[in-house]
């Protein structure tokens, strides 16, 4: 595998790739690597010559700064990860590589982005926006993937894609969960033992509130069902819990086709995002 960190030495290398026929996966990760992101490896290995992953925790996206200085950074260990599974490219900038001039550039996607996560954490969205262009703009992929765990993320980019023209494929990949149903997410590495069993309560909560809508109950009852779930939990503070339309994530009020039901909290300072689709 080879490793970049620098933005003219990738572009060289992969202007030869291209010249040559060479078709082009990206992956973007902030790194902390786990099955959820081999599996986007795995996709993007199936569908392309060359693999690049880009493992950058990007300061941009982050509103907390406690919480950027926390994220997990396993570098060497994701390197070799990456190798095993037979990534070709590890893209790993620094921020003086990425953001030469000071960030300025601000996006809004309207009603998406003001919502859900754009609702808990301002500017959140702005940052991947700005970072996923910088990182579409460098590697210039025939494809890019993303997981279905950020789904609000993935329809962020997807409208990113399309407005901005960008010649590339966006492609999601669906959650891995681990075997007792936790999703599969890098902030799960800052969990105890005991935080990583109070966190089962997110997707608890979505199986219990996906059963209890699907049987009839209304979604004010349900939503306060769930709090009162996560509330039993010590430790444990649910930020939202909500029933939203699979493609434009404006919040609906009771079941219908394509819809998701999205959860964050916190579990002590660890804050986690799940979500689970209605109709599957
Ligand atoms: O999902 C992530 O890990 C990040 O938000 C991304 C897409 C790599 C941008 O920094």
């Amino acid at each position: 595998m080879r490793l970049f960190e620098e933005i003219k030495q990738l572009r060289s290398f992969l202007w030869t790739q291209k010249a040559a026929g060479k078709s082009i996966g990206l992956v973007p990760t902030m790194g902390a690597l786990h099955a959820g992101h081999l599996q986007l490896i795995a996709a993007s290995k199936a569908e392309n010559d060359i693999t690049v992953c880009s493992v950058y925790v990007n300061p941009t996206q982050f509103n907390n700064s406690a919480d950027l200085a926390k994220y997990p950074r396993t570098l060497a260990k994701d390197q070799e990860m990456l190798a095993e599974v037979g990534c070709d490219v590890l893209f790993a900038p620094s921020n003086q590589e990425m953001y030469q001039l000071p960030a300025q550039l601000k996006f809004d996607f309207g009603a998406l982005d003001k919502t859900l996560e754009g609702e808990f954490r301002p500017g959140h969205f702005s940052g991947v926006a700005l970072v996923v262009s910088k990182l579409f703009n460098i590697v210039q992929p025939h494809r890019a993937y993303f997981g279905q765990k950020d789904y609000q993320q993935l329809k962020v980019i997807t409208k990113l894609a399309s407005e901005l023209l960008f010649d590339l494929e966006i492609k999601s990949v669906p959650i891995v969960r681990e075997s007792d149903g936790l999703a599969m997410s890098s902030r799960n590495q800052r969990l105890s033992e005991q935080g990583r069993q109070k966190a089962l309560v997110l997707f608890h909560s979505l199986q219990f509130g996906k059963q209890q809508l699907k049987a009839g109950k209304g979604l004010a009852e349900v939503k306060h069902l769930v709090k009162a779930k996560c509330d039993a939990v010590h430790d444990v503070r649910l930020e939202y819990f909500e029933l939203a339309d699979v493609e434009n994530l404006s919040l609906v009020e009771s079941v219908r086709n394509g819809t998701i039901l999205l959860i964050a909290a916190f579990v002590g300072d660890v804050r986690l995002i799940d979500n689970l689709m209605m109709d599957e």
